[in-house]
């Protein structure tokens, strides 16, 4: 790994420190279909989607744009019944985002008037939008100087200031929003922002930084990219077996209603203990990760079940009907393949 050497100092040379980004931004910055708009509700879908979901995943699938050909306003998702949100968010995981997208526009439309708020602060009173976020808006939307800290960030100070400190830590992240606070670009606040993101995306990687091409490596401290940002030890994967039923019959299969937040309005297969299911086939196995936790599904074929069967919750639906039920997309993935 090569590295320039650390010459000037960004809080000192704030102006030096914004040029560089900035000329560089403008002329090989990425364009996005959320980089072409300034409509605050679009920004907000963009920021809320990439939180749990990559880049190269939101544009691959059009993810974006097809989201907000079917929501195109706060007023038009204020209204949406769940299983449409839940519908329209099939594959991206993590599903309190779409409900929580919801519960931003209605606020908007109560407090705000259906305009939303040009400052961070303001913005930050608003359900689901954390002080990412609001930076996010205020800056993208609005042009207005406002600090983001999101993991590439994250990873770009820690370096540049050879920072040691937990970065998810109380501490590091105090320290992360200061810098963030005190390196603003009060001049070119949408550009500064992406600028900033795009590096810590495109040069100042997780593994094998490109130093050699960073637009702000004669900022950056550090000798020891690969080892930064340092993070608190991650509690252990768990394994977790689960025993689901495919039950057919006379064209219904049995599915069960999620309960719990996390995946409320959502079907899935019904689940059996390890006992129950142990007399029947195995159809087959598939793996799926879902927070800290590495599922193996098993799913075992039960088409004897009489139709009036099923524990609570549980119900018979047409399979005619299967592809408009919302479903988590490894256990569609998984029934599919048995079907
Ligand atoms: N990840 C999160 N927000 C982003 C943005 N606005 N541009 C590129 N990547 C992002």
């Amino acid at each position: 790994m090569v590295k320039p050497r650390f010459e000037l100092d960004p809080l000192g040379e704030k102006e030096a420190f914004h040029s560089r980004l900035g000329v560089w931004f403008e002329r090989d910055g990425q364009s996005h279909p959320w980089r072409d708009t300034t409509d605050p509700w679009a920004i907000l879908v963009s920021e809320i989607m990439l939180q749990q979901t990559t880049v190269a995943a939101v544009r691959a699938g059009k993810r974006f744009e097809r989201f907000l050909a079917q929501f195109p306003t706060i007023q038009v998702i204020a209204e949406a019944p769940e299983e449409d949100l839940l519908k329209a968010w099939e594959g991206l995981g993590y599903y309190n985002r779409v409900r929580n997208l919801q519960k931003t526009a209605i606020a908007v439309l109560a407090t705000w008037g259906g305009q939303f708020p040009r400052r961070a602060d303001d913005l930050q009173s608003l359900p689901g939008v954390g002080p990412y976020t609001a930076g996010a808006i205020a800056s993208f939307a609005f042009d207005v100087p406002a600090p983001i800290v999101d993991g590439n960030v994250a990873r770009v100070f820690a370096r540049l200031f050879d920072d040691e400190s937990e970065v998810d830590s109380t501490e590091g992240r105090k320290q992360l929003w200061q810098w963030a606070h005190q390196l603003l670009d009060h001049e070119k606040p949408r550009v500064y922002n992406s600028a900033l993101m795009e590096t810590g995306q495109v040069f100042c990687r997780p593994r094998n930084p490109d130093c050699l091409s960073c637009p702000i490596a004669s900022f950056c401290r550090t000798s020891h990219p690969e080892d930064l940002p340092r993070k608190k030890a991650k509690r252990k994967v768990e394994a977790v077996n689960e025993h689901a039923l495919v039950a057919v019959r006379q064209g219904k299969i049995l599915l069960a209603q999620e309960e719990g937040s996390r995946r409320k309005g959502f079907y899935r297969l019904p689940l059996r203990s390890k006992e129950e299911v142990a007399d029947l086939e195995l159809l087959g196995t598939s793996k799926y990760a879902i927070t800290r936790y590495s599922v193996t599904l098993a799913l075992y074929r039960a088409s004897f079940l009489p139709l009036e069967s099923g524990k609570d919750g549980e119900d018979w639906y047409p399979l005619s009907e299967l592809n408009d039920l919302p479903m988590p997309s490894p256990v569609r993935r998984a029934l599919e393949s048995v079907l």
